[in-house]
């Protein structure tokens, strides 16, 4: 590809923005990674020059702060677009600092574009979310689903952020959400992956870190819901497949003619695969110990959901290279490295 188009990646410190930075610097993209190191530290930061053997060109920084963008900007000279990662995520801690969260999330979102517009800056990915559509009256779910009432302030924040974006792109801006599903796996070298702070609450690092000893069992959610084995259902994507399609998405801004754009995409597999499907997986294919229980259901899970990623395949030509044994395998590899 050979492009020297430069690059802002927001929250590039944490698990999807470093796994991004990987596949835009494998791309030939010069990239500039902002983080405040709320929810991350470096270590994702020193994994991503292992894999290129390239410097990250890394500021700490919160996307709120106007003054820090703007100087940022200009020390960078010009910068082709910008794909904003940055966000609080999770769903149970929304519940406890809502507005914490709509500060963070939507404020971060503003001030970015704030700045962008200032500086004509035009092109901008974003980290939406399935979370977006609730529990979808029908399955698989496609981009044209309706929004349901919010399951919590973080799904909230992230509604909220796509309904001003499809505000502003009239003003000049070319916009693509991304609504991710379930991002699960590491990169296959094992130098990045996912690194929750204190007790996991999504499924898979919760299954790796009890399968290393670092919690006694896990419990799965519920084996009472309407589904085949009783467990719930979601569409797992790994996360490197989730980093190709920004890079896809990108260059799919950078070749339109359009002033003004702005699409939504789901990023899915479009397979549904169950919690205990999951579990079972894991286990034959990593030859792990994974003690479990089955426990009552968690409040707030939307019973099943899995993408219809027909948007995506078609525009982008993206398709999901690996499958969701791989990306347990290499969440796996990433575990035991954290664990040495
Ligand atoms: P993450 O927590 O690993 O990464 C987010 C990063 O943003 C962290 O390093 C954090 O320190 C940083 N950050 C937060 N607020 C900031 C601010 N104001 N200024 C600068 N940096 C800030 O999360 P992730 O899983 O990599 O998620 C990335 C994006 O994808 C988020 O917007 C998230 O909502 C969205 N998303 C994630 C999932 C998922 O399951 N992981 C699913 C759908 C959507
Ligand atoms: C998956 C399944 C659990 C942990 C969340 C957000 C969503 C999006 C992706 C950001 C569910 C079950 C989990 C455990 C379990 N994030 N589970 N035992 O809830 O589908 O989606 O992350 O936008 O907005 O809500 O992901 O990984 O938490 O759960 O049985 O210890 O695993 O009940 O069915 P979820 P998850």
């Amino acid at each position: 590809m050979g492009s020297s188009k430069k690059i802002l990646v927001t929250g590039g410190a944490g698990y999807i923005g470093a796994h991004t930075v990987v596949e835009l610097v494998n791309a030939g993209y010069e990239v500039v990674a902002i983080d405040n190191l709320v929810r991350s530290d470096l270590t994702l930061i020193t994994g991503i020059e292992k894999i290129t053997g390239k410097k990250v060109n890394f500021h700490k920084g919160d996307c709120r702060d106007k003054k820090f963008l703007t100087e940022l900007f200009r020390s960078e000279g010009p910068v082709d677009g910008v794909m904003h990662f940055a966000a609080l995520k999770s769903v149970g801690e929304s519940v406890q600092k809502p507005l914490e969260y709509h500060d963070n999330n939507i404020g971060s979102l503003t001030a970015l574009l704030q700045v962008m517009q200032q500086q004509g800056v035009k092109d901008f990915i974003f980290s939406s979310s399935c979370t977006v559509y609730g529990q979808p009256d029908s399955i698989p779910v496609d981009e044209q689903a309706p929004f349901k009432k919010a399951e919590s302030p973080y799904g909230l924040t992230k509604q909220i952020c796509e309904l001003i974006l499809e505000d502003v792109y009239k003003t000049g801006f070319r916009i693509i959400s991304l609504r991710y599903f379930n991002p699960i796996g590491a990169h296959p070298s094992a130098h990045i992956g996912e690194m929750p702070i204190g007790t996991p609450n999504n499924l898979v690092p919760f299954i790796t870190q009890t399968a290393a000893g670092w919690r006694d069992r896990l419990t799965v959610f519920g084996n009472d819901y309407n589904t085949p084995d009783g467990s719930c259902i979601r569409d797992f994507i790994h996360v490197v497949d989730l980093a190709e399609a920004h890079v896809k998405a990108l260059s799919y801004l950078h070749n339109t003619r359009a002033h003004n754009l702005y699409e939504a995409y789901n990023v899915g597999t479009g397979n549904g695969v169950s919690v205990l499907q999951l579990v079972n997986a894991f286990i034959k294919k990593t030859g792990a110990k994974l003690p479990f229980r089955i426990g009552p259901r968690r409040p707030g899970d939307v019973e099943k959901v899995f993408a219809n990623p027909t948007k995506i395949n078609r525009a982008m030509n993206w398709k999901p290279r690996y499958s969701p044994e791989d990306a347990l395998v290499h969440a796996w590899a990433w575990q035991q490295k954290l664990s040495r």
